[in-house]
């Protein structure tokens, strides 16, 4: 075992191993998996085929890890979409601290008939000791931020990775969680001396009593530890965790030898999202992760950033005339359903509704998005359809779609055959 300052990670005397021993996390029951598959970003094949290889098919043999795999979110999503994918010899690897959460885990994949994990109790620090191989693709959501080191965790990860692997990764965000850090040290002093059950009832009769100008109440998008104790002590009472703003957190990128292919979704992390039309012009000159770090101070609501991080630089698949537009858990003849009563694409992140303004043939384009029609294709039936209208306006339009619905992650490019 590694060393974080004195204390062996894992060890009986790690105050975060022993916290998702007594409180896996989330808090999951495996007879829910005969009822929904839980999915999200990161790791949704889709995402990973996209932002991290070019759009090609997952290769037989592909590996994944989940490094700190919890109760199974990840590694049930990865699991399940690999054997409805048929990738052949597709294999993923679980790895966690906590043998509870791991009991919980094993329990879902059981019920669900899946056999294409592998499971390993240990320590991401001593990934490199543990003879687990090489992996095309590392999940590692909400997990690096509670690590003594997480440069050197991250590095680790990336040491793991074969030449074209990447990883897809979620932390914490500085400014979405306001007033959680304070509340965590009231918390922590107001607890002292009591053991973690006793400080889960103290945080249970505080949080409804808070002033109502306290910064925690005061802010809108915290609400998971009102859906159990393990998300209450996740997010309340944990031994140890940092969050980052997006400079900070492209340093933590850098130092491991990585590049951020993508943040999720993007368009949250574009300022131009927030900014009046007479501002744009003020982003002239911006690098890339300027504007995100723009996006996210004006935004405010990045409680998370999950990102998906390649080495070196590889570009997500662009809008070549063979790539293959594919929804993401959408489907075309719903969305432009949903266009045509609504008029844009309306919805809301994390408390910030938005509406997103579509060019007049957006419905017509997806509804042709079926997963199999190259973009030329769906240029070229647009254009049966529409004869009247110039080739450029409609490359302008299908552009701007793409563009939207890509920027909150729901169309996303695969590669033709
Ligand atoms: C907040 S949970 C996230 C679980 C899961 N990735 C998810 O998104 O649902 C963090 C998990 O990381 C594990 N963990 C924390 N430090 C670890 C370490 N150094 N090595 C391996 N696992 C660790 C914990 O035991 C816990 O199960």
């Amino acid at each position: 075992m590694s060393d974080a300052g004195d204390r062996a990670v894992g060890g009986d005397d790690d105050p975060v191993a022993a916290q998702y021993e007594a409180y896996p996390y989330p808090a999951r029951d495996a007879a829910e998996e005969s009822r929904r598959l839980i999915t999200g970003s990161p790791s949704r094949l889709l995402e990973i085929r996209h932002y991290l290889r070019a759009g090609a098919p997952l290769p037989a043999g592909f590996r994944a890890l989940v490094a700190g795999g919890g109760t199974g979110d990840g590694t049930v999503m990865l699991a399940q979409q690999l054997a409805d994918a048929g990738v052949p010899g597709a294999e993923v690897v679980y790895l966690d601290l906590s043998k509870a959460s791991r009991a919980i885990c094993e329990a879902r994949l059981r019920r669900r008939g899946l056999t294409n994990v592998s499971f390993h109790s240990g320590a991401i620090e001593d990934l490199a000791s543990l003879g687990l191989g090489q992996f095309d693709y590392i999940d590692c959501c909400g997990v690096l931020h509670h690590l003594a080191d997480p440069a050197a965790g991250l590095r680790q990860l990336a040491e793991a990775l074969t030449p074209a692997g990447g990883l897809g990764i979620m932390v914490y965000g500085r400014f979405g969680r306001s007033g959680v850090y304070e509340l965590q040290d009231a918390l922590r002093r107001l607890g002292h001396g009591l053991d973690l059950q006793a400080r889960v009832r103290l945080a249970k009769g505080l949080l409804p009593k808070l002033p109502k100008t306290n910064r925690f109440a005061r802010n809108p998008i915290l609400g998971d530890h009102k859906r159990s104790d393990a998300e209450l002590v996740d997010l309340l009472l944990h031994e140890r965790d940092v969050a980052y703003s997006v400079p900070e957190l492209a340093e933590l990128v850098a130092e491991a030898g990585l590049e951020i292919a993508a943040w999720i979704e993007p368009l949250r992390y574009d300022p131009a999202t927030y900014l009046p039309a007479d501002l744009l012009n003020r982003l002239e000159g911006f690098s890339a992760l300027e504007r995100a770090g723009l996006a996210e101070q004006l935004a405010g609501n990045l409680k998370t950033h999950t990102l998906y991080l390649s080495q070196g630089t590889r570009t997500p698949l662009d809008s070549q005339p063979t790539a293959i537009p594919t929804w993401v858990e959408w489907e075309g003849p719903a969305v432009a359903a949903m266009i045509k009563r609504e008029g844009a694409l309306a919805g809301a992140f994390d408390g910030l509704p938005l509406r997103l303004q579509l060019p007049p043939r957006a419905a017509a384009f997806a509804e042709l998005c079926d997963g199999h029609r190259s973009l030329a294709e769906i240029r070229d039936a647009l254009g049966q359809r529409f004869r009247d209208l110039p080739v450029e306006r409609l490359e302008r339009e299908i552009a701007t779609c793409l563009q939207v619905f890509g920027g909150i992650n729901r169309l996303l490019l695969m590669a033709g055959p």
